[in-house]
C-alpha cells in the first residue's frame, strides 16, 4: 500500500513543499548575501520548511559556508543558550574533533570551556562552562563565530529559530544588547531569525526604542496560495493511484482557509478516507475526523479563556464588527469598552486572533469551526 502524500508535524521537503518561489529566492539571496533576515509568521506556516530549504540550497552551491542551525523551542535559560551556541558553533566549523578542542584552547581568554568527547564525537561531543562566567563574558561567546571565520577564512550561517524563546529568560535585556553590538558587527557571519510569537518577534525588530530595530530584513510568511494548494493535492492523490476532483481539493483548501499545516492534515484525512476518487463527501468526512482527532486541545484552548473572552470569540465569530457598540456588548455580555479592548490584546497576543485588513478573525480555522460548534451550535 501507498504512504500518504501529505505530511503534516514536521518541516517539509522535496515532493511534499510546494510554492514559496519568491520567498525561497529571497531568502537565499539574502542569506548568501549577508543580509541578516528575520521571519515572522504565525505558527506552522512553514518558517522551517522554508528555511531548511534556503539552507540545503545554500550548503550546496557555497561550500566555504558553515551552517548552525538551533532551535530555541526548548531552551529555558541564557546559559543554556549561549553553552548551546558555542557548542554548535565550534561543531560546524570542522569535521574533526581534535580541531574543535584546539579552538576551545585558542578562542577564549576568560572562558575556560570543559569539552566532553564520546566515542562517536559526532553525536556525544559536549562544551560546557562554569555558568557565573559564561554570563559575564558573554561576548567572547557572541563573537565566537566572527573570530573563527577570519582566522579560518570560512562564512558562518546561524540560523536562530523561535527567537523570541530569548525575550522570557532572567537578564534578556542585557544579552539582547550584547548580540546586537556583537552580531552587527560580524562581517563574516549572516543571521537568519525566525519566530511565531508575532507581538514578541514585531516588538524585538520593529520597535524603534529596541537593540534590535533594523538589524535585518523583515520577511512576514504568508500562507500558500489557494490555486497552488489545489495543484498540489491534485498531484499527490494521482501520484499515489488515486484521484481527487479539482472542486474537492479546492473544498480542502477552502476549509482550512490555505492554511499550511491544516491543508496537508485534512488532505491526509481526506486521502485515507479514499479507495478510488476524492469528492465533496470524503472531504467532509474527513473534515469531521480531523476536528474529533483535534478536539482535546481545542478544549484546553478554551478552557484557558475567560468568559468575556468567549464572548468576544463568539462576537467575532459571527462577523461582528462593532465590537464596542452597544448593542454587540450587551448581546455577547462583552463587559465594559475597556473589558473588550483588553480582551482583544490578549486574544491577539496568544495568537488566537489576528487583525487582517481591519477585520478581527481566527487564526487557526479549525479551532473556529470547533468553537461555532460548541458555543454557536453551528
Ligand atoms: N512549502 C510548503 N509546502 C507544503 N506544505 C507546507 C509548506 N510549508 C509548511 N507546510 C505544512 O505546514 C506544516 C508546518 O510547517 P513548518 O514546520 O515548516 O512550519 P513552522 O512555521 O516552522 O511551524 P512552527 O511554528 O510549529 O515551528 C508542515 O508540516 C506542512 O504540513
Ligand atoms: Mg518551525
Amino acid at each position: 500500500m501507498k504512504t500518504s502524500p501529505f505530511i503534516y508535524g514536521v518541516a517539509v521537503s522535496g515532493k511534499s513543499f510546494t510554492n514559496r518561489e519568491k520567498e525561497l529566492e529571497k531568502l537565499t539571496k539574502n542569506l548568501v548575501g549577508g543580509i541578516n533576515t528575520v521571519i515572522i509568521s504565525p505558527r506552522r506556516w512553514g518558517k522551517s520548511s522554508l528555511v531548511d530549504k534556503a539552507i540545503q540550497q545554500i550548503s550546496e552551491g557555497n561550500l566555504n559556508t558553515r551552517i548552525v542551525h538551533i532551535d530555541l523551542f526548548s531552551t529555558s535559560s541564557e546559559e543554556e543558550f549561549l553553552s548551546k551556541f558555542a557548542r554548535e558553533v565550534i561543531k560546524s566549523s570542522s569535521e574533526k574533533w581534535e580541531e574543535w578542542l584546539k579552538i576551545g584552547k585558542d578562542f577564549f581568554k576568560q572562558l575556560i570551556p570543559k569539552f566532553s568527547v564520546g566515542i562517536d564525537p559526532e553525536t556525544d561531543f559536549s562544551v560546557s562552562f562554569d555558568f557565573g562566567e559564561l554570563i559575564r563574558h558573554k561576548d567572547e561567546i557572541l563573537g565566537l563565530p566572527q573570530a573563527i571565520a577570519a582566522r579560518k577564512k570560512i562564512k558562518f550561517l546561524i540560523c536562530l529559530d523561535e527567537f523570541q524563546n530569548l525575550a522570557a529568560f532572567d537578564g534578556y535585556e542585557n544579552l539582547e544588547k550584547k548580540m546586537r553590538a556583537e552580531w552587527q558587527r560580524q562581517k563574516d557571519v549572516c543571521y537568519c531569525l525566525c519566530g511565531s510569537k508575532r507581538h514578541m518577534m514585531t516588538d524585538i525588530f520593529d520597535n524603534s526604542s529596541k537593540p534590535f530595530y533594523r538589524f535585518g530584513d523583515l520577511i512576514p510568511l504568508q500562507k500558500i496560495e489557494r490555486e497552488r494548494w489545489i495543484e498540489f493535492i491534485v498531484a499527490g492523490f494521482k501520484d499515489t493511484g488515486k484521484s481527487i476532483s479539482s472542486e474537492a481539493a479546492a473544498l480542502i483548501a477552502d476549509h482550512m482557509r490555505n492554511h499550511p499545516w491544516y491543508v496537508q492534515q485534512l488532505s491526509h484525512y481526506t486521502w485515507q478516507n479514499t479507495r478510488k476518487t476524492a469528492r465533496s463527501e470524503e472531504v467532509s468526512r474527513a473534515l469531521e475526523e480531523l476536528l474529533r482527532t483535534n478536539a482535546p486541545l481545542y478544549h484546553k484552548e478554551a478552557e484557558g479563556l475567560s468568559g468575556t473572552q468567549i464572548n468576544l470569540l463568539k462576537a467575532i465569530a459571527e462577523g461582528v464588527d462593532q465590537l464596542t457598540g452597544t448593542a454587540a456588548m450587551q448581546k455577547y455580555a462583552l463587559g465594559t469598552p475597556r473589558n473588550v479592548s483588553k480582551n482583544k490584546t490578549s486574544l491577539k497576543n496568544s495568537d488566537i486572533i489576528d487583525e487582517n485588513n481591519g477585520r478581527l478573525e481566527f487564526l487557526d480555522p479549525a479551532f473556529e469551526m470547533w468553537f461555532r460548534a460548541q458555543f454557536l451550535n453551528r
